[in-house]
């Protein structure tokens, strides 16, 4: 199946007890047994749920996977990944990485003696610099949230595989609609599917997919272990939702690419980071991992004033100013002061995160309208 047939049928059957063609919402917690042990593979729904099954499979027909695994909440899949490890053990991650990630893995996980170290991984050979016998993971984010920055997940592979490492990537931005890692040699696709692949704002799941069976053995185990699963309700809507990914993902991509040469050109923008430009300076590896650049960009405004920044925000009509991204709608943040808020003022700058720096989640309403709206709030 090409993708576009693999966003509606990908993984799912019509439900055997009905024919029904949606997977039917297996509202349960529990499942009746013949005799002790004996049930039709469904046993307790924190270990299993039709339901969120279907879902799984089609997670894993997306990203060319073997194995999904659907979780609350996108932190609850990077969760998972991080009880893979072990105190003493080291992680390389993106610098440029989104707020809540970077929370979990220096708030919590730090406390239990997993080293992180924050690298641009622009430059693989700055990777290398820090490999030592404790690495066991190495975690990034492209595009990066919300500098867009590109990293080439397959010369990094290259290295986690030389190393024997694991390497995973949150696809959240992309989606498996523009970018593959699995197919570029990645161990791990993670997703807050929160975002585009519910893609309506209305549910919040995480979810990740693997091809090697000792692995997914392990993510399930820990699915099950620690309990941090979506419910059958939510795997539903996450269902619908991905069977017009593809669609969405297009006119995200074209609206995105309009309002990025419309920002380009004003004259009280500073810089627009878009992948799509010629001189972005990863574009060429975009166009080699992507097939398009997606519905994400971000851009400052001249004097890179913060009082002005918050102002633009509140004018704007269309977009809504909101946390997240991905959905339908046109939302506009605030970086410094909403999602990387909690990443101190130095660091965040550091990778590009300064006061006026607006990121913007392109919806799909009539370009027209996001840009006149954008006008506005800019004049
Ligand atoms: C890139 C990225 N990764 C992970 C997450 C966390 O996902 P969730 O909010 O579904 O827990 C987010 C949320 O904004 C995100 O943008």
């Amino acid at each position: 199946m090409k993708f576009n047939t693999k966003a509606i049928h990908g993984g799912q059957k019509p439900d055997k007890a009905y024919g029904s063609v949606m997977q039917p919402i297996y509202q349960t917690t529990t499942y009746a047994q013949t005799t002790p042990g004996e049930h039709k593979g469904f046993g307790y729904s924190r270990t299993h749920n039709p339901t969120r099954t279907a879902l799984e499979r089609a997670f894993a027909s997306l990203e060319n996977g073997e194995y999904g695994v659907a979780f609350g909440s996108g932190m609850a899949a990077i969760d998972a990944v991080l009880k893979l490890l072990k105190s003493g053990d080291e992680v390389i991650a993106t610098n440029d990485l989104y707020g809540g990630t970077y929370r979990l893995f220096t708030n919590i996980y730090e406390d239990f003696d997993v080293k992180f170290h924050f690298v641009g991984m622009e430059n693989i050979g700055e990777i290398e610099s820090y490999i030592n016998e404790n690495t066991k993971l190495l975690w990034i984010e492209t595009p990066t949230n919300p500098m867009m920055r590109i990293i080439d997940i397959e010369a990094v592979a290259k290295v986690s595989k030389k190393h024997s490492l694991l390497l995973a990537v949150d696809n959240t931005f992309a989606t498996p609609y523009l970018q593959r890692p699995l197919e570029l040699g990645a161990d791990i696709v993670m997703h807050s599917a929160t975002k585009y692949l519910g893609g309506h704002s209305d549910v919040v799941l995480g979810g990740l997919i693997v091809r090697d069976k000792g692995l997914a053995d392990k993510l399930y185990f820990i699915q099950n272990a620690s309990g941090a699963i979506p419910g059958p309700q939510d795997c539903f809507l996450m269902l619908r939702g991905l069977k017009t990914l593809h669609v969405r993902m297009q006119r995200h991509g074209e609206n995105a690419k309009a309002v990025a040469e419309y920002l380009v050109k004003h004259p009280e923008i500073e810089k627009v980071y878009w992948p799509g430009f010629i001189n972005h300076p990863n574009h060429e590896i975009a166009k080699k991992q992507m097939k398009d650049f997606g519905g994400m960009l971000s851009f400052t405004t001249k004097n890179n004033d913060y009082d002005a920044a918050i102002k633009m925000v509140e004018k704007l009509k269309i977009f809504t100013l909101a946390e997240s991204l991905g959905g339908v709608e046109s939302l506009a943040g605030h970086p410094a002061s909403m999602t990387h808020a909690s990443i101190p003022k130095e660091e965040r700058e550091r990778t590009g995160v300064v006061d006026s720096l607006i990121r913007l989640s392109v919806g799909i309403e009539d370009v027209d309208d996001i840009i006149g709206d954008l006008d506005q709030a800019l004049a």
